[in-house]
């Protein structure tokens, strides 16, 4: 069964219009929770409902569209509808729309696998407004932390009444968890979000592995002054104390095989030019792909925050916000989709993922896969991220055949 150019292109047609639902006039945004990611789920589920998917939402609002089979297991298939700030179209959105595609192209054939299919479109994982990825996948995981409801967005709105406001219940979070021994297995479809694709020339890759990520929220403390009149002597400039921070935090990076370190985030207190900023909080994501090189940098940066803060009279907060292990993809899983893009005609490279997914959370209930699509130059979560519809077209044909592959080994019910 293979998908015309036509599917592909609806793909991206919907990628456009889920583009347009965005929290801020001119540019992408859509975080957990807002009128524009309701937007963006109603859309997505009317695409479901046309596609003949029996729609529900979980109690974090996930987007779950379910076209039942013969048998009494499900194969989970999607991705995340949120975004980053300022973000591109295809992050999270091409996979659900994938996946959407994808049944749709089952329906036309009349097609009845022996298991259930659920699309899933993920109410959370950027973690931009909580500063929690995976939100949504950790409650499909069992994975959601009750301590993350007091946790505070940009506004003071609680996770807790974010949950409420959009139609949830926090008690019911738990309800969320799907049965190990009900799903055969999660698959995304996502861009690859870097260029080793784009450089080989080749439109998919099979993913391995997703690196471990620590977030940790930083805090220094000084003292904030007048800026005219405070001798430099006797300052206590919080903001200098996280500027040479920042520094070192680029060093160790630079200076250790495949880590990553950001300082996305920045907040200084009171904030005036002429004011000795008094208080300064940033957010640090560190990844690799081997855990104890992540564990290490990270202990190593937070000995370097306490020497910097004493050095200049600045008291130093570290506040872990979310740390998660490296996650292998299924080797079975990853050799049924690896066989599907051969057999859809194109080379299957295998690639580790440096980008976080929700396939991290649901790992913890079923074996996961995963599929890249190349994206030009690499580029992601940025508004110039971009993908051919040929790539799309064979990222559809290849998820049919993997979903062919699992249906010719599973007997029916
Ligand atoms: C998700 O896109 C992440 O890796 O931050
Ligand atoms: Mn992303
Ligand atoms: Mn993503």
């Amino acid at each position: 069964m293979i998908a015309p150019m036509g599917d592909a292109a609806t793909v991206l047609q919907r990628c456009d219009q889920l583009a347009r639902c965005s929290e801020e006039p001119g540019r992408l945004t859509r975080r957990f929770a807002t009128p524009a990611l309701s937007e963006a789920r109603d859309l997505a589920r009317s695409w479901m409902s046309d596609a003949g998917l029996n729609t529900r939402c979980d109690p974090i609002g996930n987007l779950v569209g379910r076209l039942e089979g013969e048998g009494d297991r499900t194969l989970v298939l999607g991705s995340h509808l949120d975004t980053v700030p300022d973000a591109g179209r295809f992050d999270g959105a091409l996979g659900v729309l994938v996946a959407i595609a994808c049944v749709e192209r089952l329906r036309e054939a009349g097609r009845r696998l022996p298991f259930a299919l659920d699309v899933v479109g993920f109410a959370d994982e950027e973690g931009v407004r909580y500063r929690t990825a995976f939100l949504g996948s950790a409650v499909m995981a069992g994975r959601f932390e009750k301590a993350w409801l007091a946790r505070v967005d940009a506004d003071g709105v609680t996770l807790a009444d974010a949950v409420r406001a959009w139609g949830g219940a926090p008690e019911t979070l738990a309800a969320g968890r799907r049965q190990p021994d009900d799903l055969l297995g999660y698959c995304e479809v996502h861009i690859e979000q870097g260029p080793v694709l784009d450089g080989l020339g080749q439109p998919l890759a099979v993913v391995t592995a997703i690196a471990g990520r620590t977030l940790a929220g930083v805090t220094f403390e000084g003292a904030a002054g007048h800026a005219g009149t405070t001798p430099m002597d006797v300052r206590r400039d919080a903001l200098c104390a996280a500027a040479e921070w920042i520094g070192s935090v680029e060093s160790e990076a630079r200076s250790a095989d495949g880590l990553v370190a950001t300082v996305g985030e920045i907040a200084a207190d009171p904030g005036s030019a002429n004011v000795i900023p008094g208080r300064v909080t940033v957010a640090l994501d560190l990844r690799h792909a081997e855990d104890p090189a992540r564990e290490t940098a990270s202990a190593v940066l937070r000995e370097r925050a306490t020497a910097i803060g004493e050095a200049r009279g600045v008291d130093v907060t570290w506040e872990e916000l979310q740390t998660t292990a490296a996650v292998p993809c299924s080797p079975a899983l990853t050799d049924q989709l690896a066989a599907a893009v051969a057999e859809a005609g194109h080379p299957a490279p295998r690639l580790p993922s440096g980008a976080g997914h929700d396939a991290v959370m649901m790992a913890a209930v079923a074996p996961v896969a995963m599929l890249f699509v190349r994206c030009r130059g690499g580029v992601s979560h940025h508004p110039d991220e971009s993908v051919r519809a040929e790539d799309v077209a064979a990222a559809l044909d290849a998820t049919i055949g993997f979903i062919e592959r699992l249906a010719a080994g599973t007997r029916p019910a």
